[in-house]
């Protein structure tokens, strides 16, 4: 045959699928495509960048800008993926997809086609949907279409993400390895590919993606088929956004000049308040005289305290050889037992990790840290595993206390406390230990109750720890979902503000009880976070009268002021924006102003955006 008759043939298939589906589907389900979308494709054994990129029809080095772990682009590794860019287009306004042109070898079927030379990236259904060779005898050389699907986002999800890659599930993968592997929380997957069964081991996912720069981008604006009337609205609009904008920005200057005057006064008094709870500083001074400052840089021999130091008998002893009876919990690192140590309860934490040089100054820091609102590491143990050896909390977590049955329901003022305690223990690691700590799994379950119902926060530091003990990804993005703010979920971005966000998280669920991530209806498995069912709330007319329907139904008395000033707080917290987000430190002020209701307040004190502070004044 010659290139011409190819040629010939290859438009007539193509011209033959389009006709086709305009006759089948009369509507069009696609306008636009996007200029692009990734396929992850799954490296075979014998599988290499040149062959991918002469499937894909895309050079390597744009295929490298994808992929920006692959430092010898003449060895990659097979059973990893590889982001491939391709223009995703509409398709006979039918469909989102692009249509490659693979020319057959010796042997080819329509089934090897998609599962080995496509990855599983398109299917043999599709493709004796889009070819027209007889599927048992297709010829040697001959050029057939391959569709691949795509996705450019969906504005009704999110507005965040505007990459997607195709992703063909493989066994073994679920809804969570996915959301792992892509840093990307699991609900939003979930929203993205609605009904669609993670865990199925086959099937094409579309999953947010990072570009050549390693963001995600977000979805853009269509400019296309956009009406005068819509360009009208758009001018007016940013008119008046910019109007806002202004106003705002003298708002935020005024307010963030008047805060600093009022938290310095504020600070001053609440450091007095405070001064019988507060151990001396870490800086002074160590129980073993030490001073901190020679934790860093770190000793090269490790002097251990054996004040803190435990041996496997002596905790084995404790706790009854580790029976499931002193059982106390269990948690993502390991099992928690109690034990009598020396005479004090304790609560031992057993964890599956080994410890390195660093772990161990590190654990020597953490156990000098005291405050009256942190759980206190009183040692540890690391014969045979690591043992983490705390202070007992008798009163169980706060979680246990929303929504654990046989216990009486917390009082709001007794909320309010809680509140207000995990906020001193956050904003003291935040601000007056050395080195700062930024929790990174502040949830209800790390919020211990004592017997006076005062809360403790527990973990503290164990991010760090974890960090030194593995270098696996499950350690890296430590959290939980429905806790984790956008910036912290996406880019990985760590701040004290992800800890604030976490935060606003646990007053939501003072609150109303529920769980950060709530189940909207029990037959389909639909999920929210509480942020987006508070905001719903919040932001809608009456947020007074939405509000008193959110509350714990097990509240039968509490002013609906207070639980709307603590709702504004939470709205504050779990800003998108990390920038505008409270200190803990303001949160403690707001907090402390809520728990003695004598004065007034204003949520809008509570936003600090330096970055704004600093553009008016020039710096
Ligand atoms: N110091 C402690 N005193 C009393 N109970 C504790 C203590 N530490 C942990 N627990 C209990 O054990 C549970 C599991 O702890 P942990 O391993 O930290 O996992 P997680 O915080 O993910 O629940 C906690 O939720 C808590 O109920
Ligand atoms: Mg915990």
């Amino acid at each position: 045959m010659s290139i011409r008759t190819k040629t010939i043939r290859l438009t007539l298939q193509l011209s033959l699928s389009f006709f086709l589906f305009i006759f089948i589907n009369g509507e069009a389900k696609c306008r636009n495509g996007c200029d692009m979308a990734l396929a992850s494709y799954h490296v075979w054994p014998g599988a290499n960048l040149t062959y991918i990129s002469h499937i894909f029809n895309r050079t390597i080095p744009d295929i490298l800008k994808y992929n920006p772990e692959i430092t010898n682009q003449d060895s990659i590794t097979s059973n990893t993926r590889i982001n491939v860019p391709f223009s995703c287009d509409c398709l006979n306004g039918d469909f989102l997809g692009h249509t490659f042109v693979y020319k057959t070898v010796f042997g080819d079927t329509y089934k090897k086609v998609a599962t080995m030379v496509l990855a599983n990236l398109t299917t043999e259904y599709w493709l004796k949907r889009v070819n027209t060779y007889d599927p048992i005898n297709i010829p040697d050389y001959a050029m057939i279409n391959v569709t691949v699907n795509c996705s450019c986002g969906d504005r009704d999800v999110s507005d965040d993400y505007g990459l997607f890659a195709t992703y063909p599930l493989r066994r073994g993968e679920n809804l969570s390895t996915v959301a792992m592997e892509s840093v990307v929380p699991a609900e939003l997957l979930e929203k993205f590919n609605p009904g669609l069964d993670f865990g199925s081991g086959s099937g094409i996912v579309f999953v947010p993606a990072r570009d050549a720069y390693g963001k995600f981008p977000s979805l853009k604006t269509s400019s296309k088929g956009i009406s005068l009337g819509a360009i009208a609205g758009i001018i007016v609009a940013a008119i008046f956004g910019a109007t806002i904008f202004a106003v705002c920005l003298y708002f935020v200057f005024y307010r963030s000049k008047q805060i600093e005057e009022e938290s310095f006064l504020q600070g001053s008094s609440d450091e007095h308040f405070n001064e019988h709870l507060r151990p001396p500083k870490l800086e002074k001074i160590t129980e073993s005289g030490l001073l901190f400052g020679v934790i860093s840089p770190r000793p090269t021999g490790i002097t251990v305290d054996k004040s803190v130091e435990f041996s496997y008998e002596e905790l084995a002893k404790a706790t009854n050889n580790f029976s499931m009876e002193n059982k106390i919990g269990q948690g993502g690192f390991g099992l928690v037992f109690y034990g009598m140590l020396k005479g004090k309860r304790a609560a031992i934490k057993k964890m599956d990790m080994q410890a390195s040089k660093e772990f161990f100054a590190e654990l020597k820091v953490l156990t000098h840290v005291h405050h009256l609102n942190l759980v206190r590491l009183i040692g540890y143990c690391v014969e045979g595993s690591l043992f983490l050896v705390y202070e007992y909390i008798e009163n169980g977590n706060l979680g246990e206390h929303l929504r654990g049955s046989g216990r009486n329901p917390l009082s709001w003022s007794t909320r309010v406390q809680i509140a207000l305690d995990t906020a001193r223990g956050l904003e003291y690691i935040h601000e007056h230990t050395v080195p700062l700590y930024i929790h990174r799994d502040i949830k209800s379950a790390n919020i211990l109750i004592d017997k006076d119902f005062r809360a403790k926060v527990a973990d503290f530091g164990l991010t760090k720890l974890t960090e030194f003990g593995s270098t696996s990804l499950h350690t890296r993005l430590v959290g939980t979902f429905g806790y984790m703010p956008p910036e912290y979920a996406q880019y990985g971005d760590v701040s004290p503000k992800v800890d604030v966000y976490a935060f606003g998280v646990v007053l939501y669920e003072l609150i109303s009880a529920k769980e950060a991530i709530v189940k909207t209806n029990e037959v389909i498995t639909e999920s929210k976070g509480l942020v987006a069912l508070f905001e719903d709330v919040l932001n809608q007319n009456g947020a007074r009268d939405g509000l008193s329907k959110v509350v714990d139904p097990k509240l039968d008395d509490y002013p609906l002021d207070s639980v709307c000033k603590v709702a504004q707080l939470g709205k504050a917290c779990t800003h998108e924006n990390p920038q505008l987000r409270p200190s803990m430190r303001s949160i403690v002020v707001a907090l402390m102003t809520i728990s003695s209701s004598t004065e007034d307040w204003d949520i809008g004190s509570f936003y600090e955006n330096q970055g704004l502070v600093h553009l008016m004044t020039g710096r």
